[in-house]
């Protein structure tokens, strides 16, 4: 195990895509930020050092952080924010995990520009469970505003709706030639005839599940958020925000060039958006002259494509990697989700949109909860969050307006979970305002999809069709609209660990919420300290 250490500098730089210009926050001036590099076994420290005007966070998404929800970044849950002029050292082990995850600002907008990639390689000597690649890509996907994207926010918030969507999809930064002034900025590879390469790709967008697909190229899923998947052979693949795939792509076409291509899977009964990025796969010696052909994606409304992708995932469960799904249940959570409208008197409509887990808009404390729990400040949260809505109804039936007045405590309500309990929760989706897509993020665990259905979960018949063999391992899972997702883990390290909508959009809106998992009785079942330079609020 080695020691990698890396210095982020937040920095306002001005850069230029679709021929606007503008001020962004960046790590070390890069856009899209610096991949980092590590070895599961390693222990990272990475030094962030804020030189912008925000507030800023930094949240490695996927990691684990056993025991060290100090490490974490989401602003308030684990951490004060970072303050201009300060730094902070997030200081973790890579324990029991390798594969492409990624990091992203955990505060605001502001991961519109502050995001990139994570590898982390098996231990030396351990092979890839599929034959070695030639080479390795990553392929970071995205979204680009025109304007800057925090005053997009508060207008909408202003106005009590949702802000403008982003101007463009980017692959590693680049929106690719389908989009003005962008015939410089698209990203491209270089591969070599009968060869095979491993793109590691992150779906980092604010906003939207994307499909992902190369023309005239067949892609084998083997990775899932960090964890070996059964192999599978797809034209096309879906990858929700926050979410990572890694694929094998082979070059067993014409020596041509081809399109690489990203554009939004969106079935919610809402404004359609197919802008669609692309990057160049380039066969060598091909002259830059080809015109490439672009992939065939499924339409922008295609459930039952993303239904029957995503029932493909399998855990690789080998004895080399073992599915650990949790068979027996001690705790039962039912969360629903909702869309609603509440009233907003500074609003200009006098109303403003809201989301909801069981009726409840989480709202966010003046200091880090992760803080409150370790030093036992009163207060700042309770943990009576209920484990199922007020009233049962017909979830995914017509719109129930009654229903759309979601409740804001005057603290956040957390739920608590004893220490190595295993757990199961359902996540709704509710017709309060609208059906819609979540892809729902936990922080501090992998868990396990068990189960995953269109309409009202059934507590009675569903449970009987779950995968508890090879069901796929993840950390964000998209909750289907009008349906639900069943997922399990077992709840082994302590701390405060968030769970939201990674749709920027709804998280704003109030769709998260964080659980307490209390210390074990073991000395190494509990907390660690929290480090020197821990920020203050
Ligand atoms: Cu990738 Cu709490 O987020």
């Amino acid at each position: 195990a080695a020691l990698k250490q890396y210095q982020f500098d937040i920095q306002v730089k001005n850069v230029s895509r679709l021929c606007h210009a503008k001020p962004i926050v960046t790590v070390n001036g890069m856009f899209p930020g610096p991949t980092i590099y590590a070895r599961e076994g390693d222990r990272v420290q990475i030094n962030v050092t804020n030189h912008a005007q925000y507030n800023m966070s930094i949240h490695w998404h996927g990691l684990k952080q056993f025991r060290n929800g100090w490490a974490d970044g989401p602003a308030y849950v684990t951490q004060c924010p970072i303050q201009t002029g300060q730094s902070y050292t997030y200081d973790f082990n890579v324990t029991g995990q390798r594969g492409t995850l990624w990091w992203h600002a955990h505060i605001l907008w502001l991961r519109a520009t502050v995001y990139g990639a994570i590898v982390i390689m098996p231990k030396p000597g351990v092979p890839y469970p599929f034959p070695q690649p030639a080479f390795e890509y990553n392929l970071v996907l995205g979204e680009w505003w025109n304007d800057d994207v925090e005053e997009v926010v508060k207008q909408g918030n202003q106005l009590g709706l949702p802000p403008k969507m982003s101007d463009a999809h980017t692959i590693n930064g680049k929106p690719g030639p389908l989009f003005p002034c962008s015939e410089k900025y698209t990203y491209a590879i270089e591969v070599e005839q009968g060869k095979t390469y491993l793109l590691r790709i992150v779906n980092a967008a604010l906003n939207d599940e994307l499909f992902f697909a190369i023309a005239g190229h067949k892609l084998t899923v083997v990775e899932i958020d960090a964890v070996y998947t059964k192999p599978f052979t797809t034209d096309a693949i879906l990858i929700a925000p926050g979410q990572t795939t890694n694929v094998l792509v082979t070059a067993n076409q014409a020596s041509s060039r081809y399109f690489m291509a990203a554009r939004p899977f969106m079935d919610a009964p809402v404004t359609v958006d197919n802008k669609t990025a692309t990057a160049i796969l380039q066969y060598k010696g091909v002259p830059n002259t080809i015109l490439p052909s672009l992939p065939n994606l499924p339409a922008p409304n295609d459930t039952a494509y993303a239904l029957s992708y995503n029932a493909k995932l399998r855990s690789l469960n080998s004895p080399n990697f073992p599915a650990n799904v949790p068979l027996n249940v001690d705790r039962h959570l039912f969360y629903t989700i909702g869309l609603g409208v509440n009233p907003c008197p500074t609003c200009q409509n006098g109303t403003k949109l809201t989301a909801s887990l069981n009726n409840i808009t989480f709202v966010m404390p003046q200091t880090a909860l992760l803080q409150a729990h370790y030093f036992d400040q009163k207060g700042v949260f309770t943990t009576d969050f209920p484990d199922r809505p007020p009233t049962p109804f017909n979830y995914t039936g017509a719109p129930l307006t009654a229903n759309l007045r979601t409740v804001q405590s005057s603290v956040p309500r957390l739920s608590k979970i004893k220490y190595n309990s295993t757990v199961e929760l359902v996540l709704q989706d509710t017709n309060l305002l609208t059906v819609e897509s979540h892809p729902f993020h936990l922080h501090g665990y992998n868990f396990f999809v068990v189960g995953t259905g269109i309409g009202n979960f059934d507590p009675k018949k569903d449970p009987a069709n779950y995968n508890l063999v090879d069901p796929p391992e993840r950390n964000t899972v998209g909750v289907p609209t009008g349906g639900w997702t069943a997922i399990r883990f077992r709840a082994d390290n302590p701390g405060v660990w968030f769970m939201h909508c990674h749709l920027e959009l709804h998280t704003g809106w109030g769709l998260k919420v964080a659980f307490v998992v209390e210390d074990g009785p073991g000395e190494d079942q509990t907390i660690l300290p929290p480090p020197k330079d821990l920020p203050s609020c």
